[in-house]
């Protein structure tokens, strides 16, 4: 008696893995109407670079502060997070509350709803 499983329990493990982290998406979501002022400041495409604001693909796990051709403010390179669902959405809720001094001339969202939709679509931006 084995314990190895066999190659076709293998194959539909990964498949699953693969599908339940979105891995298979072929289709990019769709962005929330509220994302159309960021698109005034930010790119959001993989091959784009940066605009008034920096780059937003793959900002999800991404240090703040970190892309290479940008120039941020001190404030952002010293906040020293990465970017997940829940501090980008208290960014773009309240920018000068989150990261203080940022230069990011944008008030924030209407509200936590819509601040959070566009944090969750944010993340979906990855290669
Ligand atoms: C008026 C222009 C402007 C608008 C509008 C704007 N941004 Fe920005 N954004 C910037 C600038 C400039 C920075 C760089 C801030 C710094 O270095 O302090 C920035 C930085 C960021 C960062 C940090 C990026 C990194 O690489 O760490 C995120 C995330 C971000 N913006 C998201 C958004 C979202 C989402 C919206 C819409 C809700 C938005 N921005 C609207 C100009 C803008």
């Amino acid at each position: 008696m084995t314990l190895v499983p066999s190659p076709r329990t293998l194959l539909f493990t990964a498949a699953t893995a693969a599908f339940a982290t979105g891995a298979l998406a072929q289709t990019p979501a769709a962005p929330p109407a509220d994302f159309a002022v960021c698109s005034a400041c930010h790119e959001s495409t993989a091959k784009a670079g940066p605009s008034l604001g920096p780059n937003l693909f793959a900002i999800g796990g991404r240090k703040a502060g970190s892309v290479a051709d940008y120039d941020y403010s001190p404030a952002m390179k010293t906040y020293g997070a990465a970017w997940t669902a829940d501090n980008l959405a208290a960014f773009i809720l309240d920018p000068a509350k989150a990261v203080p001094n940022n230069k990011m001339d944008y008030g924030g969202a209407s509200d936590a709803a819509a601040a959070k939709a566009i944090a969750d679509y944010l993340m979906t931006l990855k290669g």
